[in-house]
């Protein structure tokens, strides 16, 4: 089976002592994950060390960059690169989060350079894609996510590709307390999946975990899920909550 993922993604939340109590309570909590779950914890970059510190010698547990800078070293104030992660021992990225594309204006090119940077280093980046309300309104969602895939994913060779987790957020459901239906996401997972088969074939799409994001809470990541193109979930508010995370991460198939 394909790697089922529950992903937590903090954002710019809690402090220290928040995280670590949080993480604390659902390292705690949680039921031993089966052999092809995993949980991500996306945490803010100063949290990363304490972090990672906490999941020490658990198999399936890994810590996330919430982003990484597209170059390599040297002159960037402010910017964290992969190097710096990598030597903290953080193995995936989170990389074209639509906050980070609104707000930051990242391009589709600009995140084909940091997949690149970041693969290079040899970590995990969890791409995420997803369309806008007047897009989903004017029913082209395919289009425009078909090409956030082309101009950021496609010059990866299949074996880079096997190594990225890619999490479809409509944006319109992110935060909003409004969930794509389990019948909307499975549509847009496959398509992806169709997508990434007709560029790198179906074996290779067959192993591509795809991640559903945009409000997915305990009461409804079940159904989500259980779709049958739906590889877990890439979660914000509800990742915030001890026994909200250890439900959602109760409810990935396997
Ligand atoms: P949400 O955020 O679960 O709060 O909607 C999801 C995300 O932005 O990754």
């Amino acid at each position: 089976m394909r790697k089922q993922i529950a992903a937590a993604n903090w954002k710019m939340n809690l402090t220290l002592q928040q995280g670590e109590q949080l993480l604390d309570g659902v390292l705690n909590k949680a039921a031993a994950l089966k052999k092809d779950q995993l949980a991500v914890f996306a945490v803010p970059f100063p949290y990363l060390q304490m972090a990672q510190q906490k999941i020490a010698g658990k198999q399936q547990v890994f810590i996330a960059a919430q982003n990484c800078s597209n170059k390599k070293s040297g002159a960037y104030t402010g910017e964290v690169s992969v190097e710096m992660l990598g030597s903290l021992g953080v193995g995936y990225v989170v990389l074209g989060h639509s906050e980070r594309r609104e707000y930051f204006q990242e391009s589709n090119q600009l995140l084909a350079e940091k997949l690149d940077i970041a693969l290079a280093a040899g970590m995990h980046p969890v791409f995420c894609c997803g369309e806008p309300l007047e897009i989903r309104e004017a029913a082209t969602q395919n289009d425009f996510v078909a090409r956030q895939l082309e101009e950021s994913l496609y010059h990866l060779s299949a074996e880079q590709l096997q190594q990225v987790v890619i999490a479809y957020e409509p944006i319109w459901a992110i935060g909003t307390g409004k969930t794509a239906s389990s019948a909307q996401a499975q549509e847009m997972h496959a398509f992806i999946r169709q997508q990434l088969a007709a560029k790198y074939g179906q074996e290779i799409a067959d192993k591509i975990s795809i991640l559903y994001g945009g409000s997915v809470k305990a009461a409804n990541a079940v159904e989500i899920f259980g779709q049958p193109d739906v590889d877990g979930g890439l979660v914000g508010g509800a990742s915030l909550i001890v026994d909200e995370f250890v439900s959602i991460m109760a409810a990935l198939k396997g």
